[in-house]
């Protein structure tokens, strides 16, 4: 039997390049064979031959800043996209750090380019592929206006899930595997939109008592989205805890205090999955944004062991078995 595979609308008219309302009017005479779910139109293709993504949608979140959201998002992302997974970025944070550090000038990107689209109601702008070597890494990047977010978001309806609803509508969920949204050092509307985009946050824990502190504030918030997301139905009651995984940072174990962190973090292990720690390295991390690469690569071997490692926890997390996906033909 052929396999029939529904595009969305939208993503049939980027990869066809005929325009959506072109299709539209087809649709509506009927040239066109098409199938609506709920508010969306989606086209029926029959034997595609390529793997549906398996479109897991996780947020870096934390209002604490430096945690290392943003270097959890370039390295994590980095490092399932080594294995072989589909990987998107996206930067939602106006400070544009993401996309600095991947080789791409925030001051060259436009407007209509950023989530600032997605506010606006032009939906999720079309993802740009980062300049590294080797690896295809994907990113939806920001610049400095993003910041008009802030005060737009609180002005619509919904506004909190409007990144949500244009990941299920524009067909990135169907085209990646991973998903990952860095959001800003904030609790504010643009770091909400972000964390009710996915299916949880995956939260960088700085190795200190501040980075204790801070996760208690977002161990309590996350509750908050959650149940915003089950009273719109995003979420089943039987969801797990919002707070999927945790990912302790700038771990140095020659200190006492940092070691009293560990056994913090240890203690709320319990509401949380707790990841293999990440060291302190100044020295590689500062390279990595110099050069405009993930911190595996300017590394030494004992770092990518560290990546390796976070990256088998949050496979782990996610339920989907280690190493590379299985190719469907
Ligand atoms: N494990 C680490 N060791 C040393 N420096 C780190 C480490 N992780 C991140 N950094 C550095 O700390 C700073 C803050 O990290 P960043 O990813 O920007 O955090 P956030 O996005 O949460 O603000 C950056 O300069 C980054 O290079
Ligand atoms: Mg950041």
């Amino acid at each position: 039997m052929r396999q029939e595979r529904l595009v969305p609308l939208r993503e049939y008219a980027r990869r066809t390049g005929i325009p959506e309302t072109t299709l539209r009017l087809y649709v509506r005479e009927g040239r066109l064979h098409a199938v609506r779910l709920g508010r969306y139109w989606y086209i029926p293709v029959e034997g595609e031959g390529a793997r549906e993504g398996l479109g897991r949608v996780f947020t870096l979140f934390t209002h604490a800043g430096g945690a290392g959201k943003t270097s959890l998002a370039r390295d994590l992302g980095f490092e399932l996209a080594s294995r072989g997974y589909r990987v998107l970025l996206i930067d939602a944070d106006p400070q544009a750090n993401l996309t600095a550090w991947l080789g791409l000038d925030p001051s060259e990107v436009l407007d209509g380019e950023t989530l600032l689209s997605v506010v606006e109601g032009r939906g999720l702008p079309g993802p740009k592929e980062a300049p590294l070597e080797g690896v295809r890494l994907d990113l939806i990047p920001a610049n400095m206006n993003l910041a008009m977010a802030e005060v737009v978001i609180p002005t619509k309806t919904l506004g909190m899930v409007l990144l949500r609803t244009a990941l299920m509508e524009s067909g990135v969920l169907e085209a990646y595997d991973f998903i990952l949204i860095d959001s800003p050092p904030s609790l504010g509307p643009i770091a909400g939109m972000a964390a009710l985009a996915g299916e949880g946050l995956v939260v960088p824990v700085e190795t200190s008592a501040k980075g204790v502190q801070a996760l208690k504030a977002v161990l309590e918030v996350s509750r908050d989205y959650q149940k915003t997301l089950r009273s719109l139905r995003f979420l089943p009651a039987d969801a797990p805890p919002f707070v999927r995984l945790l990912v302790p940072t700038k771990f140095d174990p020659r200190t006492l205090q940092d070691k009293r962190a560990r056994a913090l973090l240890e203690e709320i292990a319990e509401m949380a999955t707790v990841s293999p720690a990440l060291g302190y390295r100044p020295a590689p991390y500062k390279e990595a944004i110099d050069r405009g690469l993930p911190v595996q690569v300017v590394g030494d071997e004992r770092l990518r062991e560290e990546y390796r490692a976070l990256g088998d926890a949050f496979l782990r997390m996610v339920g989907v078995d280690e190493g590379k996906p299985e190719e469907v033909s």
